[in-house]
C-alpha cells in the first residue's frame, strides 16, 4: 500500500530506529515491562508531530512502520490506542495487568488490515471492495461484508437468516462460513430469477412471503426500483419493473409481513436521483412503517456514476448521492 512517507524524510528514520529500539527493548521478561515497551512505542508514535501531520491518522500508515520496526499493524494500532487510552501509566486499572487484557479493551484496527478487517464500528459501513469469498457475480450485487457485519452485530450461531431478494448468494454464503463471527448460521434465500440453483424459486409481489420459521433476521436487498431495470428479468411482477407507487406500496408490504416472521428486519437500498431530484425510498418507508428504525450508510465507490453524469453535475451545479441506506426495524 502506497502511504503518505512513501518518500522516506529524515524525521521517519529516527521514528523507525526509536521504534525498533523500544520494541528490541520490550523484553518478555516480566508482563509489567511488556506492557511498559507497548506503552513507550504508542507514545513514540502518537507525540511525533510529524508523524501526526504526515499521516492525519492514516492507518495505512501505521502497516508501513508497523512493517518497518516488524510489528503487526494491529500491535502498532493497539499500542497507539493504549497511550491515548491511558497516557499516564500508574492511572492503569490494576486489573489490566497483561497485554492481554489491555487489548481486550480497546477496539481493533477496523478494516485497514486488523484481524476483522470486514468489522464496522461505525454507522457508516464503507468497504473498498467487495469481499470476493461470497455470493457469485450478480447486477446489484453488495459487498459481503454488510452481511458479516449484520451477521455480526445481529445474530449468533444457529440463528435462522432469511434472503428474499437473494440475488448471487453472498448472504448464503456468510451464513454458511465456519468462522462463528459472521458464519454457522441457518440461512433460507429466495429470488424471482435465481441465478444459482441453492436458491429457491419465489416471486414476493406474486405471491407474498414463502414458508419458513420465525427467523432472527429478515434481510431485504430489493431492486433499488427501476436503477437497474434492464439487468433483472422481463417480470411484471419484478420491482424493478414496478411503478414508483407499486414499488413503495409493495416493499411496504414485504416489511410489515416480515415483521410477524422475523424478530428484524433489515432493508438495504439506495435513493433514486432523477432530473437532480433524489427521491428517498428508506425515508418513504421510514414515514410508511412508523415504528422506531436504525439508518446505516453504505456508501458506494464513486464509480457508481459515469464520468458524463459528474461532469454534467458540475456544469449544472448539483451534487450526487453516494451512499445506499440501510434500515433496521424491530417490530
Ligand atoms: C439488488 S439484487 C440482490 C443482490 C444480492 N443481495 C447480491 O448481493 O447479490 C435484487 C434481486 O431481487 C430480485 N427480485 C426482483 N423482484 C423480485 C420479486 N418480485 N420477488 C423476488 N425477488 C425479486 C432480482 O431478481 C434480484 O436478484
Amino acid at each position: 500500500m502506497k502511504t503518505a512517507l512513501a518518500t522516506e524524510p529524515e524525521w521517519y528514520g529516527y521514528l523507525v530506529d526509536e521504534c525498533r529500539e523500544i520494541i528490541s527493548g520490550a523484553n518478555h521478561t516480566s508482563r509489567r515491562a511488556l506492557l511498559e515497551g507497548y506503552h513507550r512505542l504508542g507514545k513514540r508514535i502518537v507525540t511525533d508531530p510529524n508523524f501526526r501531520k504526515a499521516t492525519k491518522g492514516n492507518l495505512g500508515s501505521f502497516q508501513g512502520l508497523g512493517k518497518k520496526i516488524g510489528c503487526s499493524v494491529q500491535t502498532v494500532y493497539y499500542a497507539v490506542q493504549f497511550f491515548e487510552k491511558y497516557p499516564d501509566l500508574s492511572k492503569l486499572p490494576p486489573d489490566m495487568d497483561s497485554w492481554r487484557k489491555v487489548t481486550q479493551g480497546l477496539p481493533d484496527s477496523g478494516g485497514m488490515g486488523g484481524e476483522k478487517p470486514w468489522l464496522r464500528y461505525y454507522q457508516v459501513w464503507n468497504f473498498q471492495e467487495a469481499d470476493k469469498r461470497f455470493g457469485v457475480t450478480h447486477p446489484g450485487q453488495i459487498p459481503a461484508q454488510v452481511i458479516m457485519n449484520l451477521n455480526y452485530y445481529y445474530t449468533k450461531p444457529g440463528d435462522l437468516v432469511v434472503d428474499l431478494f437473494g440475488g448471487g448468494g453472498s448472504t448464503l454464503d456468510v451464513c454458511l462460513a465456519k468462522d462463528p463471527d459472521f458464519g454457522g448460521r441457518e440461512c433460507r434465500i429466495f429470488d424471482i430469477d435465481p441465478a444459482r440453483e441453492d436458491i429457491t424459486r419465489w416471486d414476493v409481489v406474486k405471491s407474498g412471503l414463502p414458508k419458513f420459521p420465525h427467523a432472527r433476521l429478515l434481510f431485504l436487498d430489493p431492486p433499488y426500483w427501476k436503477q437497474k431495470k434492464g439487468d433483472y428479468g422481463p417480470d411484471k411482477t419484478n420491482m424493478a419493473n414496478l411503478t414508483l407507487g407499486e414499488f413503495h406500496d409493495e416493499l411496504e408490504k414485504v416489511i410489515t409481513a416480515g415483521f410477524h416472521r422475523s424478530d428484524i428486519v433489515a432493508l438495504i437500498i439506495g435513493p433514486t436521483q432523477e432530473n437532480w431530484e433524489l427521491i428517498d425510498h428508506a425515508a418513504e418507508m421510514i414515514v410508511r412503517i412508523g415504528v422506531p428504525w436504525k439508518r446505516i450508510q453504505v456508501p458506494y465507490s464513486t464509480q457508481q456514476h459515469g464520468g458524463n453524469y459528474v461532469l454534467n453535475a458540475q456544469k449544472e451545479k448539483q451534487w450526487l448521492y453516494l451512499a445506499r441506506d440501510l434500515m433496521l426495524w424491530w417490530p
